[in-house]
Protein backbone atom coordinates (compact mmCIF):
# COMPACT_ATOMS: atom_id res chain seq x y z
CA UNK A 1 0.00 0.00 0.00
CA UNK A 2 1.25 3.59 -1.05
CA UNK A 3 2.00 6.04 1.80
CA UNK A 4 -0.76 7.80 0.45
CA UNK A 5 -3.00 4.99 1.39
CA UNK A 6 -2.06 4.88 4.55
CA UNK A 7 -2.46 8.09 5.21
CA UNK A 8 -6.24 8.55 4.13
CA UNK A 9 -6.94 5.29 6.39
CA UNK A 10 -5.06 7.03 9.39
CA UNK A 11 -7.26 10.26 8.58
CA UNK A 12 -10.30 8.16 8.72
CA UNK A 13 -9.40 6.74 12.02
CA UNK A 14 -8.85 10.16 13.51
CA UNK A 15 -12.22 11.25 12.03
CA UNK A 16 -13.94 7.96 13.59
CA UNK A 17 -11.85 8.87 17.45
CA UNK A 18 -12.68 12.66 17.34
CA UNK A 19 -16.22 12.13 16.61
CA UNK A 20 -16.47 9.65 19.50
CA UNK A 21 -17.57 7.18 16.67
CA UNK A 22 -14.64 4.47 17.44
CA UNK A 23 -16.75 1.99 19.09
CA UNK A 24 -20.03 2.48 17.01
CA UNK A 25 -21.09 -0.47 14.92
CA UNK A 26 -20.91 1.01 11.28
CA UNK A 27 -18.77 4.21 11.80
CA UNK A 28 -19.58 5.34 8.39
CA UNK A 29 -23.72 5.70 10.29
CA UNK A 30 -22.26 7.50 13.11
CA UNK A 31 -20.39 9.71 10.75
CA UNK A 32 -23.84 10.70 8.99
CA UNK A 33 -25.07 11.30 12.07
CA UNK A 34 -22.81 13.48 13.57
CA UNK A 35 -22.98 17.17 14.08
CA UNK A 36 -21.85 19.58 11.71
CA UNK A 37 -20.10 21.13 14.47
CA UNK A 38 -18.21 17.94 15.79
CA UNK A 39 -17.65 17.17 11.79
CA UNK A 40 -15.71 20.55 11.91
CA UNK A 41 -13.52 20.71 14.84
CA UNK A 42 -12.31 17.26 13.77
CA UNK A 43 -11.53 19.00 9.97
CA UNK A 44 -9.63 21.73 11.63
CA UNK A 45 -8.03 19.92 14.56
CA UNK A 46 -6.92 17.34 12.08
CA UNK A 47 -5.65 20.09 9.11
CA UNK A 48 -4.40 21.62 12.49
CA UNK A 49 -1.80 18.50 12.92
CA UNK A 50 -0.47 18.48 9.57
CA UNK A 51 1.82 19.54 7.28
CA UNK A 52 2.10 23.92 7.24
CA UNK A 53 -0.40 25.25 4.41
CA UNK A 54 -1.83 22.04 3.42
CA UNK A 55 -5.47 20.52 3.88
CA UNK A 56 -5.71 17.17 4.72
CA UNK A 57 -9.33 16.23 4.08
CA UNK A 58 -9.20 16.28 0.27
CA UNK A 59 -10.87 14.50 -2.71
CA UNK A 60 -9.51 11.04 -3.52
CA UNK A 61 -9.33 9.13 -5.85
CA UNK A 62 -11.35 5.70 -4.61
CA UNK A 63 -11.97 4.17 -8.20
CA UNK A 64 -15.72 4.35 -7.65
CA UNK A 65 -16.92 8.27 -7.01
CA UNK A 66 -13.57 9.42 -8.41
CA UNK A 67 -12.31 6.93 -10.87
CA UNK A 68 -9.18 8.59 -12.00
CA UNK A 69 -6.94 11.50 -11.13
CA UNK A 70 -8.01 14.80 -12.76
CA UNK A 71 -4.64 15.19 -14.41
CA UNK A 72 -4.78 12.21 -16.28
CA UNK A 73 -8.37 13.08 -17.72
CA UNK A 74 -6.91 16.27 -18.76
CA UNK A 75 -4.31 14.58 -20.78
CA UNK A 76 -7.32 12.61 -22.04
CA UNK A 77 -9.67 16.14 -22.61
CA UNK A 78 -11.69 14.26 -20.57
CA UNK A 79 -13.36 17.51 -20.27
CA UNK A 80 -17.05 19.12 -19.97
CA UNK A 81 -16.73 22.83 -20.79
CA UNK A 82 -16.33 24.49 -24.51
CA UNK A 83 -13.45 26.82 -23.47
CA UNK A 84 -11.21 27.84 -20.77
CA UNK A 85 -9.80 31.42 -19.04
CA UNK A 86 -7.08 30.48 -16.98
CA UNK A 87 -5.02 33.34 -14.74
CA UNK A 88 -2.79 32.38 -12.33
CA UNK A 89 -0.79 34.57 -9.46
CA UNK A 90 2.67 35.20 -9.81
CA UNK A 91 3.53 34.10 -6.21
CA UNK A 92 0.62 31.52 -5.60
CA UNK A 93 2.77 29.18 -2.74
CA UNK A 94 4.03 31.78 -0.71
CA UNK A 95 0.82 31.99 2.01
CA UNK A 96 1.02 28.18 1.95
CA UNK A 97 4.51 27.71 3.03
CA UNK A 98 5.70 28.69 7.38
CA UNK A 99 8.01 31.56 6.01
CA UNK A 100 10.15 31.07 9.25
CA UNK A 101 11.23 27.73 7.92
CA UNK A 102 14.07 29.14 6.01
CA UNK A 103 16.19 25.84 6.62
CA UNK A 104 13.77 23.30 5.10
CA UNK A 105 15.28 22.30 1.33
CA UNK A 106 13.70 21.79 -1.94
CA UNK A 107 14.04 17.99 -1.26
CA UNK A 108 12.91 18.12 1.83
CA UNK A 109 9.88 19.97 1.36
CA UNK A 110 8.76 18.06 -1.72
CA UNK A 111 9.34 15.03 0.25
CA UNK A 112 6.57 16.55 3.27
CA UNK A 113 4.82 17.30 0.58
CA UNK A 114 4.26 14.28 -1.27
CA UNK A 115 5.12 11.23 0.88
CA UNK A 116 5.56 8.88 -1.82
CA UNK A 117 7.90 10.85 -2.86
CA UNK A 118 11.12 8.78 -2.53
CA UNK A 119 15.10 9.99 -2.82
CA UNK A 120 15.19 9.82 -6.25
CA UNK A 121 12.60 12.39 -6.87
CA UNK A 122 13.45 14.56 -4.15
CA UNK A 123 16.42 14.88 -6.10
CA UNK A 124 14.93 15.98 -9.21
CA UNK A 125 13.03 18.53 -7.55
CA UNK A 126 16.40 19.87 -5.51
CA UNK A 127 17.73 19.97 -9.25
CA UNK A 128 15.17 21.65 -10.97
CA UNK A 129 14.71 24.01 -8.36
CA UNK A 130 18.03 24.77 -7.06
CA UNK A 131 18.74 27.97 -9.19
CA UNK A 132 15.57 29.90 -8.42
CA UNK A 133 16.81 31.54 -5.58
CA UNK A 134 17.04 30.35 -1.24
CA UNK A 135 15.28 27.87 0.52
CA UNK A 136 12.50 29.44 1.37
CA UNK A 137 11.78 31.10 -1.91
CA UNK A 138 11.90 27.27 -3.73
CA UNK A 139 9.55 25.75 -1.32
CA UNK A 140 7.63 28.59 -1.64
CA UNK A 141 7.63 28.18 -5.46
CA UNK A 142 7.21 24.38 -5.43
CA UNK A 143 4.12 24.60 -3.11
CA UNK A 144 2.47 27.33 -5.46
CA UNK A 145 3.53 25.26 -8.92
CA UNK A 146 2.36 21.64 -7.55
CA UNK A 147 -0.69 23.26 -5.97
CA UNK A 148 -2.09 25.81 -8.47
CA UNK A 149 0.09 26.90 -11.45
CA UNK A 150 1.01 23.71 -13.01
CA UNK A 151 -2.32 22.24 -12.90
CA UNK A 152 -3.58 25.40 -14.58
CA UNK A 153 -1.03 24.45 -18.05
CA UNK A 154 -2.39 20.79 -17.75
CA UNK A 155 -5.87 22.22 -17.41
CA UNK A 156 -4.83 24.85 -20.55
CA UNK A 157 -3.52 21.88 -22.50
CA UNK A 158 -7.00 20.22 -22.50
CA UNK A 159 -8.59 22.57 -24.64
CA UNK A 160 -5.73 23.17 -27.38
CA UNK A 161 -6.89 26.59 -29.35
CA UNK A 162 -9.84 27.02 -27.16
CA UNK A 163 -8.15 28.51 -23.38
CA UNK A 164 -6.83 31.54 -22.52
CA UNK A 165 -3.95 32.29 -20.18
CA UNK A 166 -3.35 35.75 -17.79
CA UNK A 167 -1.05 36.09 -15.21
CA UNK A 168 -2.00 38.11 -12.54
CA UNK A 169 1.35 39.72 -11.24
CA UNK A 170 -0.03 42.79 -9.25
CA UNK A 171 2.81 42.90 -6.43
CA UNK A 172 2.96 41.13 -4.37
CA UNK A 173 1.18 38.60 -6.46
CA UNK A 174 0.25 36.53 -3.60
CA UNK A 175 -2.74 33.92 -3.54
CA UNK A 176 -5.74 35.46 -3.25
CA UNK A 177 -4.74 39.45 -4.18
CA UNK A 178 -7.24 38.74 -7.56
CA UNK A 179 -10.16 38.67 -5.78
CA UNK A 180 -11.38 42.19 -5.04
CA UNK A 181 -11.01 42.82 -8.72
CA UNK A 182 -13.74 40.25 -9.49
CA UNK A 183 -15.76 40.83 -6.09
CA UNK A 184 -15.52 44.77 -5.67
CA UNK A 185 -16.68 46.55 -2.91
CA UNK A 186 -15.11 44.08 -0.05
CA UNK A 187 -12.17 45.83 -0.27
CA UNK A 188 -9.26 48.58 -2.00
CA UNK A 189 -7.96 46.81 -5.02
CA UNK A 190 -4.01 46.80 -4.64
CA UNK A 191 -3.82 48.67 -7.78
CA UNK A 192 -6.48 51.14 -7.55
CA UNK A 193 -6.57 52.48 -11.23
CA UNK A 194 -9.77 52.09 -13.68
CA UNK A 195 -8.04 51.56 -16.66
CA UNK A 196 -6.10 48.26 -15.28
CA UNK A 197 -9.44 47.30 -13.87
CA UNK A 198 -11.35 47.50 -16.54
CA UNK A 199 -9.16 45.86 -18.29
CA UNK A 200 -8.70 42.83 -15.72
CA UNK A 201 -12.36 42.68 -14.64
CA UNK A 202 -13.77 42.85 -18.10
CA UNK A 203 -11.37 39.93 -19.44
CA UNK A 204 -13.82 37.28 -17.17
CA UNK A 205 -16.83 39.22 -18.07
CA UNK A 206 -16.00 39.36 -22.06
CA UNK A 207 -14.95 35.44 -21.38
CA UNK A 208 -18.26 34.36 -19.58
CA UNK A 209 -20.61 36.22 -22.66
CA UNK A 210 -18.23 35.20 -25.56
CA UNK A 211 -15.88 32.25 -24.75
CA UNK A 212 -13.02 34.70 -25.64
CA UNK A 213 -11.90 37.57 -24.10
CA UNK A 214 -10.62 39.43 -27.66
CA UNK A 215 -14.68 39.80 -28.19
CA UNK A 216 -15.15 42.49 -25.33
CA UNK A 217 -17.93 43.35 -23.38
CA UNK A 218 -16.48 47.27 -23.75
CA UNK A 219 -14.05 47.62 -26.74
CA UNK A 220 -12.05 50.46 -25.23
CA UNK A 221 -10.28 48.51 -22.55
CA UNK A 222 -6.66 48.83 -22.59
CA UNK A 223 -6.10 44.90 -23.13
CA UNK A 224 -4.34 44.60 -26.46
CA UNK A 225 -5.42 41.05 -28.84
CA UNK A 226 -4.99 38.04 -26.47
CA UNK A 227 -3.92 35.01 -28.42
CA UNK A 228 -4.81 31.49 -27.00
CA UNK A 229 -2.17 29.75 -24.66
CA UNK A 230 -1.57 27.15 -27.66
CA UNK A 231 -0.31 29.91 -29.81
CA UNK A 232 3.79 30.12 -28.34
CA UNK A 233 2.64 29.69 -25.02
CA UNK A 234 1.22 32.94 -24.81
CA UNK A 235 0.08 34.61 -21.77
CA UNK A 236 -1.26 38.21 -21.15
CA UNK A 237 0.27 40.11 -18.15
CA UNK A 238 -1.86 42.28 -15.81
CA UNK A 239 0.82 44.10 -13.93
CA UNK A 240 1.66 47.58 -12.87
CA UNK A 241 5.13 49.65 -13.33
CA UNK A 242 6.83 51.02 -10.19
CA UNK A 243 7.15 53.29 -8.54
CA UNK A 244 4.67 55.63 -10.72
CA UNK A 245 2.05 52.93 -11.11
CA UNK A 246 1.33 52.60 -14.60
CA UNK A 247 -1.22 49.58 -15.40
CA UNK A 248 0.58 46.99 -17.49
CA UNK A 249 -1.12 44.84 -19.60
CA UNK A 250 0.62 43.24 -22.34
CA UNK A 251 1.42 39.50 -23.84
CA UNK A 252 4.46 37.54 -22.43
CA UNK A 253 5.54 34.23 -23.36
CA UNK A 254 5.47 31.66 -20.62
CA UNK A 255 9.09 30.81 -19.01
CA UNK A 256 10.08 27.53 -20.53
CA UNK A 257 12.09 26.55 -17.52
CA UNK A 258 8.72 26.45 -15.96
CA UNK A 259 6.71 24.55 -18.49
CA UNK A 260 9.57 22.03 -17.93
CA UNK A 261 9.47 21.72 -14.35
CA UNK A 262 5.39 21.55 -14.93
CA UNK A 263 6.18 18.77 -17.34
CA UNK A 264 8.34 17.21 -14.36
CA UNK A 265 5.01 17.45 -11.94
CA UNK A 266 2.93 15.40 -14.16
CA UNK A 267 5.31 13.15 -14.75
CA UNK A 268 4.80 12.05 -10.98
CA UNK A 269 1.52 12.10 -11.49
CA UNK A 270 1.24 8.85 -9.98
CA UNK A 271 2.49 9.32 -6.71
CA UNK A 272 1.25 12.91 -6.29
CA UNK A 273 -2.22 11.38 -6.49
CA UNK A 274 -2.69 14.65 -9.14
C1 LIG B 1 -6.91 17.31 18.49
O1 LIG B 1 -5.75 16.64 17.97
C2 LIG B 1 -4.80 16.27 18.93
C3 LIG B 1 -3.66 15.64 18.21
O2 LIG B 1 -3.20 16.47 17.18
C4 LIG B 1 -5.42 15.33 19.96
O3 LIG B 1 -4.48 15.05 20.96
C5 LIG B 1 -6.65 15.99 20.57
O4 LIG B 1 -7.31 15.06 21.40
C6 LIG B 1 -7.63 16.41 19.49
N1 LIG B 1 -8.76 17.08 20.05
C7 LIG B 1 -9.98 16.60 19.96
C8 LIG B 1 -11.06 17.47 20.50
O5 LIG B 1 -10.23 15.54 19.48
C1 LIG C 1 -16.74 12.28 23.07
O1 LIG C 1 -17.03 11.64 24.30
C2 LIG C 1 -16.45 12.28 25.41
C3 LIG C 1 -16.71 11.39 26.66
O2 LIG C 1 -18.07 11.05 26.72
C4 LIG C 1 -17.07 13.67 25.56
O3 LIG C 1 -16.46 14.34 26.64
C5 LIG C 1 -16.82 14.46 24.29
O4 LIG C 1 -17.46 15.73 24.34
C6 LIG C 1 -17.32 13.69 23.08
N1 LIG C 1 -16.92 14.40 21.85
C7 LIG C 1 -17.71 14.59 20.81
C8 LIG C 1 -17.12 15.29 19.63
O5 LIG C 1 -18.86 14.22 20.79
C1 LIG D 1 7.14 27.83 11.38
O1 LIG D 1 8.52 27.53 11.38
C2 LIG D 1 9.17 27.92 12.58
C3 LIG D 1 10.68 27.68 12.37
O2 LIG D 1 10.93 26.36 12.05
C4 LIG D 1 8.59 27.12 13.73
O3 LIG D 1 9.21 27.51 14.93
C5 LIG D 1 7.08 27.39 13.83
O4 LIG D 1 6.51 26.56 14.80
C6 LIG D 1 6.42 27.09 12.49
N1 LIG D 1 5.03 27.51 12.54
C7 LIG D 1 4.03 26.71 12.23
C8 LIG D 1 2.66 27.29 12.33
O5 LIG D 1 4.17 25.56 11.85
C1 LIG E 1 -9.97 54.26 -6.00
O1 LIG E 1 -10.13 54.93 -7.24
C2 LIG E 1 -11.41 55.53 -7.38
C3 LIG E 1 -11.51 56.08 -8.81
O2 LIG E 1 -10.36 56.80 -9.16
C4 LIG E 1 -11.58 56.62 -6.32
O3 LIG E 1 -12.87 57.20 -6.41
C5 LIG E 1 -11.41 55.99 -4.95
O4 LIG E 1 -11.43 57.00 -3.96
C6 LIG E 1 -10.08 55.23 -4.86
N1 LIG E 1 -10.05 54.53 -3.58
C7 LIG E 1 -9.03 54.65 -2.74
C8 LIG E 1 -9.17 53.91 -1.44
O5 LIG E 1 -8.05 55.33 -2.98
C1 LIG F 1 5.40 43.32 -11.97
O1 LIG F 1 5.83 44.63 -11.82
C2 LIG F 1 6.71 44.82 -10.74
C3 LIG F 1 6.97 46.31 -10.64
O2 LIG F 1 5.80 46.98 -10.32
C4 LIG F 1 7.98 44.03 -10.99
O3 LIG F 1 8.82 44.14 -9.88
C5 LIG F 1 7.61 42.57 -11.18
O4 LIG F 1 8.76 41.84 -11.54
C6 LIG F 1 6.58 42.41 -12.28
N1 LIG F 1 6.15 41.03 -12.35
C7 LIG F 1 6.12 40.33 -13.50
C8 LIG F 1 5.69 38.90 -13.40
O5 LIG F 1 6.39 40.83 -14.57
C1 LIG G 1 -0.04 5.30 -13.07
O1 LIG G 1 -1.44 5.39 -13.02
C2 LIG G 1 -2.12 4.85 -14.12
C3 LIG G 1 -3.60 5.09 -13.96
O2 LIG G 1 -3.91 5.84 -12.84
C4 LIG G 1 -1.82 3.39 -14.24
O3 LIG G 1 -2.43 2.88 -15.39
C5 LIG G 1 -0.33 3.17 -14.33
O4 LIG G 1 -0.03 1.82 -14.31
C6 LIG G 1 0.39 3.86 -13.18
N1 LIG G 1 1.82 3.74 -13.38
C7 LIG G 1 2.64 3.43 -12.41
C8 LIG G 1 4.09 3.38 -12.77
O5 LIG G 1 2.26 3.20 -11.27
Amino acid sequence: MSICALIENLLFSEVVAQTNCSTAADAMTCLRAASATTLETANVNISNGGLFGTFLLVPVVDGTFITQRPTLSFMQRKINGQALLAVTNTFEGTVFVNQSATAVTAAQYSSELFPDFTAAQANTVENLYSGLGSDIFQTSAIQGETIFICPTYYMLSAFPGRSFKGEFAIPPGFHGGDLVYYFPGTSTPPFNNTAFIDAFAQSFTSFIINQNPNIKVDPSTITPSWSPFAVGDTEMLFNQTAPDGLPVVQPITTSSALLTRCQFWESVGNLTAQ
